[in-house]
């Protein structure tokens, strides 16, 4: 039996309607709950917009140079063709971040000389070069740009701290695989940049560096795990950056900071040196991928991170947009998660409305039930995550006890976050989720959504249900990144797409998502949405 058919013939048995009298009762205390469940949020907001306030702090001011405001595929071919150097180029993102890291808290550690000096290098090869412009850009696709990561990607000699106090001053040995392959398409590293504690909460806030501020409000986060990455980013310290993701972590910053954001078909790129995972683990949802300001970047620079997997991809397919089948859906129904504000259900609307003129057939809106368990989905497959939490945070000395740290924390005495011990208790003390129920659930909601998108499908989905929140306030609302890390259990790719800024000036956006190794299509969607809806807006002056 095909697996599809087995999706359907399950969907049959497990998901008959409710019938009876029992029904519009069900459906009353569901909508009582969605409601006493928005009420909740709206305290929660009034309540952080009493507490919070930015108004004296110093806007982030504009650039200097205009090649800062630039793609990296732009400043690559400019640098290409001599008509700026790769020195001047390297200079201009060092004194941009020299400019705005004061205000937002992204970078944390640098190699500013040695970036230069690379830089120089270039110059001077380019100089001597026999090779054509377009040689080179086959070759070294990026020579000369410069481009960061988090800390937690290893880049020798710099920090690879992890957010842990007990690793302030660890140094990598050796790069990470990714940070070759960008190194080796001519890629130049200036700096690495703030995470979560062990890259595990949706803040970037850990007790080595601080808290790193969202450049459009500095009173809400910058999201988690690639939330340095993204708001350098978004503030043109950095034209490109790696993030990585197992559950939202290119996505949900990419979403806050209001740039684009792509997390691969899971497998394709090395996962050596991310963290410290070595490469050999099996099975994991992690996946390395994409940051910038520009959609025409990310198809490049995938390109450079998947390395010898390029053959199982086709990012130079033609992809005709009126002949791709679109669908979306409005929210994943888990009622754990807050609702789908307003304005982010517009911004999946206008998507909707753009390629509803496009597509030759009509976009369908889906509902995939087993959506609703994104959460549960993604808490049992973190589970079964080459890592043992309690044994990471203590950094191979030992194992960190959960209720001895719960105590101390209570005391001032800990040095890890809130967020840490809320995943110790999560993974330890709480109940877990039943195996062989997850995974049957996972593998029918993949097979339902398979059949659905077919090898030429696309699914908008909200990226979340509000804009940048205030910090500290997903500590209360612990579920709504369910609607990233569901496409971690399910392995799909998926881009992150900037629709516009909101009234108060923050973010807005969306989520593109089709069949693994179809990241061309999420790709080739999100340069539509950029040519229609203006892509990143910088949250600075221009
Ligand atoms: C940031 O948000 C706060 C609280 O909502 C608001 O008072 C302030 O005006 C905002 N700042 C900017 C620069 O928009
Ligand atoms: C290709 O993918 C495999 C897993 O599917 C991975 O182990 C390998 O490192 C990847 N190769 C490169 C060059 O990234």
């Amino acid at each position: 039996m095909a697996l599809s058919e087995i999706g359907k013939e399950r969907r049959e048995s497990t998901h008959r309607p409710k019938e009876g009298s029992l029904r519009p009762f069900y459906k009353c205390i569901m909508s009582l709950w969605i409601l006493i469940h928005s009420i909740i949020d709206c305290i929660i907001d009034v309540f952080c917009s009493f507490f919070y306030d930015d108004s004296k702090r110093t806007q982030i001011p504009g650039v200097k140079e205009s090649f800062l405001m630039e793609s990296a595929v732009s400043l690559a071919e400019r640098i290409r063709h001599k008509e700026v150097s790769a020195e001047e180029v390297v200079q201009g993102f060092i004194n941009r971040i020299h400019e705005v890291n004061s205000l937002i808290n992204s970078v944390v550690d640098e190699r500013f000389e040695a970036a230069l000096q690379e830089a120089r290098d270039v110059d001077a090869f380019l100089a001597s070069t026999k090779l054509t412009a377009e040689e080179l850009k086959l070759q070294k696709p990026f020579l000369g740009v410069p481009f960061t990561t988090k800390d937690s990607t290893a880049v020798q000699g710099m920090r690879q701290t992890l957010g842990l106090v007990s690793r302030q001053n660890v140094k990598a040995a050796e790069d990470a695989d990714v940070v070759i392959l960008l190194k080796k398409a001519g890629g130049i590293l200036i700096a690495v940049t703030n995470i979560p504690e062990y890259n595990l909460w949706c803040e970037s806030r850990n007790n080595v560096y601080g808290q790193t501020l969202n450049p459009y409000n500095t009173t809400r986060t910058v999201g988690g795990s690639s939330g340095g990455e993204a708001s350098i980013i978004a503030t043109s310290g950095s034209p490109m950056g790696i993030g990585t993701d197992i559950g939202g972590s290119i996505r949900m910053p990419a979403f806050y900071c209001g740039i684009f954001g792509h997390k691969p078909t899971t497998g394709l790129i090395s996962t050596k040196g991310l963290s410290k995972r070595t490469g050999q683990e099996e099975n994991t949802m992690v996946t390395a991928g994409p940051l910038c300001r520009y959609a025409q970047d990310l198809l490049p620079f995938l390109q450079v991170m998947v390395g010898n997997n390029i053959s199982k991809l086709k990012l130079n397919a033609e992809v005709s947009l009126k002949d791709i089948q679109f669908f979306y859906m409005e929210k994943s129904g888990d009622l754990r998660s807050s609702s789908v504000c307003e304005e982010m259900r517009l911004a999946l609307r206008r998507a909707v409305s753009h390629f509803q003129d496009i597509s030759k057939s009509p976009v369908q809106k889906v509902k995939f039930s087993d959506m609703r368990y994104s959460f549960k989905l993604w808490r049992y497959w973190m589970t079964r995550e080459p890592f043992d939490l309690a044994k990471e945070l203590a950094d191979g000395k030992g194992t960190v006890s959960v209720w001895k740290e719960l105590l101390r924390k209570l005391l001032g005495q800990s040095d890890f976050t809130f967020a840490s011990i809320m995943n110790l208790v999560n993974r330890y003390v709480l109940p877990q989720e039943n195996s062989e129920w997850a995974e049957s659930t996972t593998e029918r909601l993949l097979s339902e959504i398979l059949e659905k998108l077919g090898d030429n499908g696309v699914l908008l989905y909200p990226s979340h249900p509000f804009p940048a929140v205030y910090h500290y306030s997903s500590l209360l609302r612990p579920y709504n990144f369910g609607y990233w890390a569901v496409f971690n259990v399910l392995k799909l790719p998926v881009t992150q797409v900037p629709m516009g800024l909101n009234k108060d000036g923050l973010p807005l956006g969306i989520q593109v998502v089709a069949a693994p190794y179809n990241d061309h299509l999420c790709i080739a969607v999100a340069r539509e949405l950029q040519k229609a809806f203006g892509g990143w807006g910088p949250p600075f002056p221009v």
